[in-house]
Protein backbone atom coordinates (compact mmCIF):
# COMPACT_ATOMS: atom_id res chain seq x y z
CA UNK A 1 0.00 0.00 0.00
CA UNK A 2 1.03 3.57 -0.20
CA UNK A 3 2.45 4.96 2.48
CA UNK A 4 1.54 8.67 1.38
CA UNK A 5 -1.18 9.96 3.79
CA UNK A 6 0.65 7.96 6.62
CA UNK A 7 3.76 10.80 6.48
CA UNK A 8 3.13 14.19 6.11
CA UNK A 9 5.52 14.51 3.41
CA UNK A 10 2.96 12.96 1.65
CA UNK A 11 5.64 10.52 0.16
CA UNK A 12 4.55 8.27 -2.26
CA UNK A 13 6.89 5.12 -1.12
CA UNK A 14 5.06 2.00 -0.45
CA UNK A 15 5.20 -0.47 2.28
CA UNK A 16 4.96 -4.03 1.32
CA UNK A 17 2.86 -5.39 4.47
CA UNK A 18 1.07 -2.88 6.63
CA UNK A 19 -1.47 -3.48 10.05
CA UNK A 20 -2.73 -0.37 11.98
CA UNK A 21 -2.73 -0.83 15.73
CA UNK A 22 -5.62 -0.06 18.11
CA UNK A 23 -5.04 -1.23 21.51
CA UNK A 24 -1.67 -2.13 23.04
CA UNK A 25 -2.31 -5.57 23.54
CA UNK A 26 -3.14 -5.43 19.40
CA UNK A 27 0.72 -4.38 19.26
CA UNK A 28 2.01 -6.86 21.48
CA UNK A 29 0.24 -9.35 19.44
CA UNK A 30 1.86 -8.06 15.91
CA UNK A 31 5.32 -7.59 17.35
CA UNK A 32 5.19 -11.34 18.02
CA UNK A 33 4.21 -12.19 14.36
CA UNK A 34 7.61 -13.78 13.70
CA UNK A 35 6.81 -14.44 10.42
CA UNK A 36 7.17 -10.55 9.32
CA UNK A 37 11.27 -10.58 11.52
CA UNK A 38 11.14 -6.49 10.21
CA UNK A 39 8.93 -3.68 12.03
CA UNK A 40 8.49 -0.54 10.63
CA UNK A 41 6.42 1.76 13.23
CA UNK A 42 4.48 4.34 12.53
CA UNK A 43 2.91 6.83 13.46
CA UNK A 44 2.14 10.52 12.75
CA UNK A 45 4.46 10.65 10.30
CA UNK A 46 5.13 13.99 10.95
CA UNK A 47 8.88 13.84 11.54
CA UNK A 48 10.17 11.31 8.71
CA UNK A 49 11.75 11.30 5.34
CA UNK A 50 10.95 8.18 4.04
CA UNK A 51 13.12 7.90 0.89
CA UNK A 52 12.92 4.04 -0.36
CA UNK A 53 10.13 1.55 -0.48
CA UNK A 54 9.57 -0.39 3.14
CA UNK A 55 10.46 -4.22 3.00
CA UNK A 56 9.21 -4.33 6.53
CA UNK A 57 6.11 -4.73 8.12
CA UNK A 58 4.85 -1.43 8.64
CA UNK A 59 2.39 -0.62 11.59
CA UNK A 60 0.66 2.10 12.20
CA UNK A 61 0.39 3.10 16.05
CA UNK A 62 -3.29 3.89 16.44
CA UNK A 63 -4.05 3.72 20.01
CA UNK A 64 -6.53 6.46 21.27
CA UNK A 65 -7.41 7.38 24.93
CA UNK A 66 -6.87 9.99 27.79
CA UNK A 67 -7.46 9.47 31.05
CA UNK A 68 -7.29 11.93 33.93
CA UNK A 69 -4.91 10.01 36.86
CA UNK A 70 -5.41 12.29 39.31
CA UNK A 71 -5.68 16.29 40.49
CA UNK A 72 -5.53 18.84 42.81
CA UNK A 73 -7.26 22.07 43.32
CA UNK A 74 -3.97 23.52 41.37
CA UNK A 75 -3.06 20.00 38.97
CA UNK A 76 -4.14 17.57 36.67
CA UNK A 77 -2.38 14.44 35.93
CA UNK A 78 -3.11 13.17 32.20
CA UNK A 79 -2.18 10.32 30.58
CA UNK A 80 -2.15 10.53 26.45
CA UNK A 81 -2.24 7.47 24.38
CA UNK A 82 0.40 7.39 22.11
CA UNK A 83 -1.84 7.71 18.82
CA UNK A 84 -3.79 10.81 19.81
CA UNK A 85 -3.21 13.43 18.01
CA UNK A 86 -1.59 16.19 19.26
CA UNK A 87 -3.07 19.17 18.44
CA UNK A 88 -6.16 17.29 18.96
CA UNK A 89 -5.17 16.39 22.08
CA UNK A 90 -4.02 20.61 23.16
CA UNK A 91 -7.23 21.99 22.24
CA UNK A 92 -8.96 19.25 24.26
CA UNK A 93 -7.05 20.47 27.41
CA UNK A 94 -7.42 23.74 26.59
CA UNK A 95 -11.79 23.14 26.45
CA UNK A 96 -11.12 22.05 29.92
CA UNK A 97 -9.06 24.68 31.16
CA UNK A 98 -5.61 22.53 31.39
CA UNK A 99 -2.58 25.11 30.97
CA UNK A 100 0.83 23.86 29.92
CA UNK A 101 0.88 23.01 26.36
CA UNK A 102 -0.95 26.15 24.67
CA UNK A 103 2.41 27.00 23.03
CA UNK A 104 2.71 24.04 21.22
CA UNK A 105 -0.71 24.34 19.60
CA UNK A 106 -0.29 23.12 15.76
CA UNK A 107 2.57 21.00 16.33
CA UNK A 108 1.72 18.11 13.72
CA UNK A 109 2.20 14.20 14.68
CA UNK A 110 0.56 12.27 17.15
CA UNK A 111 1.13 12.33 21.30
CA UNK A 112 3.79 9.25 21.21
CA UNK A 113 6.27 10.36 19.37
CA UNK A 114 5.94 13.97 21.10
CA UNK A 115 9.07 12.59 23.68
CA UNK A 116 11.28 11.21 21.36
CA UNK A 117 12.07 14.36 19.89
CA UNK A 118 10.88 16.82 22.79
CA UNK A 119 8.98 18.78 20.71
CA UNK A 120 9.13 22.44 21.19
CA UNK A 121 7.77 25.79 19.91
CA UNK A 122 7.85 29.39 21.21
CA UNK A 123 9.31 29.30 24.72
CA UNK A 124 7.94 26.00 25.94
CA UNK A 125 9.15 22.48 25.31
CA UNK A 126 7.61 18.88 25.95
CA UNK A 127 9.65 18.09 28.66
CA UNK A 128 8.22 21.30 31.15
CA UNK A 129 4.98 19.55 31.41
CA UNK A 130 6.27 15.90 30.94
CA UNK A 131 5.49 13.28 34.16
CA UNK A 132 6.45 10.37 32.76
CA UNK A 133 5.76 7.87 29.38
CA UNK A 134 5.06 4.23 29.10
CA UNK A 135 6.93 2.28 25.82
CA UNK A 136 6.98 -1.32 24.93
CA UNK A 137 10.20 -2.64 24.51
CA UNK A 138 10.47 -3.88 21.00
CA UNK A 139 12.82 -7.48 21.98
CA UNK A 140 10.71 -8.87 25.06
CA UNK A 141 6.60 -6.68 24.18
CA UNK A 142 6.86 -5.51 28.08
CA UNK A 143 5.74 -1.77 28.86
CA UNK A 144 8.08 0.40 31.07
CA UNK A 145 7.49 3.63 32.88
CA UNK A 146 10.42 6.28 31.75
CA UNK A 147 10.36 9.18 34.21
CA UNK A 148 11.23 12.79 32.99
CA UNK A 149 14.93 12.10 33.98
CA UNK A 150 15.13 8.70 32.11
CA UNK A 151 14.45 9.87 28.88
CA UNK A 152 17.28 12.29 29.16
CA UNK A 153 15.55 15.21 27.33
CA UNK A 154 17.75 18.12 25.11
CA UNK A 155 16.97 20.25 22.43
CA UNK A 156 15.27 18.40 20.16
CA UNK A 157 16.68 15.20 21.38
CA UNK A 158 15.94 12.38 24.25
CA UNK A 159 17.08 8.56 25.15
CA UNK A 160 14.78 7.25 22.19
CA UNK A 161 17.37 8.91 20.15
CA UNK A 162 20.00 7.80 21.26
CA UNK A 163 20.77 4.86 23.33
CA UNK A 164 17.29 3.91 23.12
CA UNK A 165 16.73 4.40 19.46
CA UNK A 166 14.83 1.36 17.90
CA UNK A 167 14.13 -0.50 21.02
CA UNK A 168 11.27 0.65 22.29
CA UNK A 169 7.78 2.15 21.00
CA UNK A 170 6.03 4.86 23.51
CA UNK A 171 2.68 3.77 24.02
CA UNK A 172 0.94 6.72 26.13
CA UNK A 173 2.29 9.70 27.89
CA UNK A 174 1.58 11.46 31.23
CA UNK A 175 1.21 15.27 31.55
CA UNK A 176 1.44 17.26 34.30
CA UNK A 177 -0.80 20.51 33.66
CA UNK A 178 -2.08 23.19 35.60
CA UNK A 179 -5.85 23.78 36.68
CA UNK A 180 -4.78 27.80 37.59
CA UNK A 181 -2.45 30.40 38.51
CA UNK A 182 -1.74 28.89 35.05
CA UNK A 183 2.56 30.29 34.37
CA UNK A 184 2.19 31.91 30.80
CA UNK A 185 5.03 31.81 28.56
CA UNK A 186 4.64 35.28 25.66
CA UNK A 187 7.99 35.86 26.13
CA UNK A 188 9.03 35.09 22.36
CA UNK A 189 8.76 38.05 20.41
CA UNK A 190 6.09 36.73 17.74
CA UNK A 191 3.84 35.73 20.70
CA UNK A 192 4.06 39.59 22.17
CA UNK A 193 3.95 40.82 19.31
CA UNK A 194 0.36 39.10 17.84
CA UNK A 195 -0.76 39.45 21.27
CA UNK A 196 -0.64 43.32 20.89
CA UNK A 197 -2.30 43.25 17.65
CA UNK A 198 -5.23 41.34 18.68
CA UNK A 199 -4.92 43.77 21.42
CA UNK A 200 -5.02 41.19 24.03
CA UNK A 201 -3.87 42.54 27.68
CA UNK A 202 -4.36 39.40 29.81
CA UNK A 203 -4.11 36.79 27.68
CA UNK A 204 -5.86 33.43 28.98
CA UNK A 205 -3.96 30.01 27.89
CA UNK A 206 -6.80 29.86 24.91
CA UNK A 207 -5.67 33.56 23.45
CA UNK A 208 -1.99 32.12 23.58
CA UNK A 209 -3.15 29.34 21.64
CA UNK A 210 -4.75 31.60 19.08
CA UNK A 211 -1.32 33.71 19.05
CA UNK A 212 0.52 30.85 18.50
CA UNK A 213 -1.97 29.30 15.95
CA UNK A 214 -1.99 32.58 14.04
CA UNK A 215 1.92 32.79 13.99
CA UNK A 216 1.97 29.09 12.65
CA UNK A 217 -0.46 29.64 10.21
CA UNK A 218 1.20 32.69 8.37
CA UNK A 219 4.74 30.86 8.73
CA UNK A 220 4.47 27.37 8.28
CA UNK A 221 2.93 25.28 5.20
CA UNK A 222 0.34 23.17 6.70
CA UNK A 223 0.72 19.15 5.42
CA UNK A 224 -2.26 18.83 4.06
CA UNK A 225 -1.76 21.67 1.72
CA UNK A 226 1.65 20.94 0.67
CA UNK A 227 3.67 18.30 2.17
CA UNK A 228 6.03 18.92 4.39
CA UNK A 229 7.74 17.77 8.42
CA UNK A 230 8.40 20.88 9.68
CA UNK A 231 11.56 22.36 10.14
CA UNK A 232 14.24 20.16 8.46
CA UNK A 233 17.26 21.03 10.16
CA UNK A 234 17.95 21.43 13.67
CA UNK A 235 19.44 25.21 14.53
CA UNK A 236 23.04 24.74 15.28
CA UNK A 237 24.20 25.00 18.64
CA UNK A 238 27.93 25.91 18.93
CA UNK A 239 30.86 27.30 20.68
CA UNK A 240 31.49 30.99 22.08
CA UNK A 241 34.51 30.41 20.05
CA UNK A 242 32.53 29.60 17.05
CA UNK A 243 29.90 32.30 17.70
CA UNK A 244 32.62 34.69 18.11
CA UNK A 245 33.94 34.37 14.88
CA UNK A 246 30.69 34.21 13.41
CA UNK A 247 28.76 37.21 14.90
CA UNK A 248 31.75 39.12 13.69
CA UNK A 249 31.48 38.61 10.20
CA UNK A 250 27.80 38.95 10.51
CA UNK A 251 27.05 41.15 12.95
CA UNK A 252 23.21 40.92 12.06
CA UNK A 253 22.65 37.99 12.43
CA UNK A 254 20.02 36.64 15.07
CA UNK A 255 21.44 34.12 17.76
CA UNK A 256 20.23 33.10 21.28
CA UNK A 257 22.95 32.27 24.30
CA UNK A 258 22.28 28.90 25.27
CA UNK A 259 24.90 29.54 28.07
CA UNK A 260 27.82 31.36 28.83
CA UNK A 261 29.72 28.56 26.31
CA UNK A 262 27.05 27.63 23.91
CA UNK A 263 25.24 29.30 21.39
CA UNK A 264 21.98 28.77 19.05
CA UNK A 265 22.07 30.07 15.62
CA UNK A 266 18.74 30.01 13.36
CA UNK A 267 19.44 27.34 10.71
CA UNK A 268 16.45 29.41 8.53
CA UNK A 269 18.77 32.71 8.36
CA UNK A 270 21.51 30.55 7.27
CA UNK A 271 19.58 29.11 4.81
CA UNK A 272 17.86 32.02 3.69
CA UNK A 273 21.50 33.51 3.40
CA UNK A 274 22.67 30.84 1.05
CA UNK A 275 19.73 31.64 -1.46
CA UNK A 276 17.24 29.28 -0.83
CA UNK A 277 14.62 31.02 0.57
CA UNK A 278 11.07 29.96 -1.58
CA UNK A 279 13.64 28.17 -4.61
CA UNK A 280 12.41 25.01 -5.93
CA UNK A 281 14.29 22.41 -6.98
CA UNK A 282 12.24 19.85 -9.39
CA UNK A 283 9.13 18.61 -7.42
CA UNK A 284 11.23 19.60 -3.83
CA UNK A 285 11.53 23.26 -2.52
CA UNK A 286 12.47 25.36 0.38
CA UNK A 287 9.36 27.15 2.00
CA UNK A 288 8.95 30.86 1.04
CA UNK A 289 8.39 31.75 4.58
CA UNK A 290 10.29 30.16 6.55
CA UNK A 291 13.73 28.68 5.13
CA UNK A 292 14.14 25.78 7.61
CA UNK A 293 11.00 23.92 6.28
CA UNK A 294 11.50 21.90 2.84
CA UNK A 295 8.51 21.43 1.04
CA UNK A 296 7.34 18.33 -1.45
CA UNK A 297 5.26 20.80 -4.67
CA UNK A 298 3.87 17.66 -5.56
CA UNK A 299 4.74 14.19 -5.35
CA UNK A 300 8.63 14.65 -5.00
CA UNK A 301 10.47 11.20 -3.94
CA UNK A 302 11.91 10.60 -0.82
CA UNK A 303 15.17 11.14 -2.71
CA UNK A 304 15.12 13.95 -3.89
CA UNK A 305 13.85 15.69 -0.99
CA UNK A 306 17.22 14.65 0.62
CA UNK A 307 18.90 15.83 -2.45
CA UNK A 308 18.04 18.87 -1.70
CA UNK A 309 19.11 19.07 1.90
CA UNK A 310 22.39 17.52 0.93
CA UNK A 311 22.36 20.75 -1.10
CA UNK A 312 21.40 23.17 1.22
CA UNK A 313 24.19 21.62 4.12
CA UNK A 314 26.74 21.84 1.75
CA UNK A 315 26.10 25.74 0.81
CA UNK A 316 25.73 26.23 4.58
CA UNK A 317 29.11 24.97 5.61
CA UNK A 318 30.94 26.69 2.34
CA UNK A 319 29.18 29.71 3.35
CA UNK A 320 29.40 29.96 7.12
CA UNK A 321 32.05 27.06 8.38
CA UNK A 322 28.65 25.42 9.99
CA UNK A 323 27.15 22.25 9.63
CA UNK A 324 23.52 22.11 9.86
CA UNK A 325 22.31 18.87 10.69
CA UNK A 326 18.75 17.20 9.77
CA UNK A 327 15.88 17.02 12.71
CA UNK A 328 13.88 14.71 10.73
CA UNK A 329 14.45 11.18 10.83
CA UNK A 330 15.48 9.89 7.54
CA UNK A 331 14.38 6.28 6.79
CA UNK A 332 17.11 4.73 4.59
N1 LIG B 1 14.83 33.32 10.06
C1 LIG B 1 15.27 33.82 8.86
N2 LIG B 1 14.82 33.25 7.71
C2 LIG B 1 13.96 32.21 7.69
C3 LIG B 1 13.52 31.68 8.92
C4 LIG B 1 13.97 32.24 10.10
O1 LIG B 1 16.06 34.76 8.82
O2 LIG B 1 13.58 31.76 6.61
C5 LIG B 1 15.25 33.96 11.31
C6 LIG B 1 14.08 34.77 11.88
O3 LIG B 1 14.08 36.06 11.38
C7 LIG B 1 14.33 34.75 13.35
C8 LIG B 1 15.04 33.44 13.57
O4 LIG B 1 15.49 33.00 12.30
O5 LIG B 1 15.19 35.77 13.74
C9 LIG B 1 14.16 32.42 14.25
O6 LIG B 1 13.05 32.09 13.43
P1 LIG B 1 11.70 31.44 14.02
O7 LIG B 1 11.19 32.22 15.16
O8 LIG B 1 10.79 31.20 12.88
O9 LIG B 1 12.16 30.09 14.66
P2 LIG B 1 13.19 28.97 14.18
O10 LIG B 1 14.38 28.99 15.06
O11 LIG B 1 13.40 29.07 12.71
C10 LIG B 1 12.28 27.16 15.84
C11 LIG B 1 11.78 25.74 15.80
C12 LIG B 1 10.37 25.67 15.27
C13 LIG B 1 9.48 26.49 16.18
C14 LIG B 1 10.01 27.93 16.22
C15 LIG B 1 9.28 28.78 17.21
C16 LIG B 1 13.76 24.37 15.51
C17 LIG B 1 14.56 23.51 14.59
N3 LIG B 1 12.67 24.92 15.00
O12 LIG B 1 12.35 27.62 14.50
O13 LIG B 1 9.95 24.32 15.34
O14 LIG B 1 8.13 26.49 15.74
O15 LIG B 1 11.41 27.93 16.63
O16 LIG B 1 9.57 28.37 18.50
O17 LIG B 1 14.13 24.52 16.67
C18 LIG B 1 9.71 22.27 14.17
O18 LIG B 1 10.48 21.79 14.98
O19 LIG B 1 9.22 21.57 13.23
C19 LIG B 1 9.37 23.68 14.25
C20 LIG B 1 8.59 24.28 13.35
Amino acid sequence: ISLKKYNTFGISAKAKFFCQVNTVDDLKAVLRMDEYPEKFIISGGSNMLITQDIAALVVHINIKGKEILSETEDHVILKVMAGENWHQMVLWTLEHGFGGLENMSLIPGNTGTAPIQNIGAYGVELKDTFESCEAMEIATQDIQTFSKADCQFGYRDSYFKNEGKGKYIITSVTFKLSKRNHSLNTSYGAIEQELEKQKVAHPTIKDVSNAVIDIRQSKLPDPAELGNSGSFFKNPVVSKQVFEKFAAHHPHAPFYKVSEEAYKIPAGWLIEQCGFKGKRFGHAGVHKNQALVLVNYDDASGREILDLAHKIIAAVEDKFDIRIIPEVNIIK
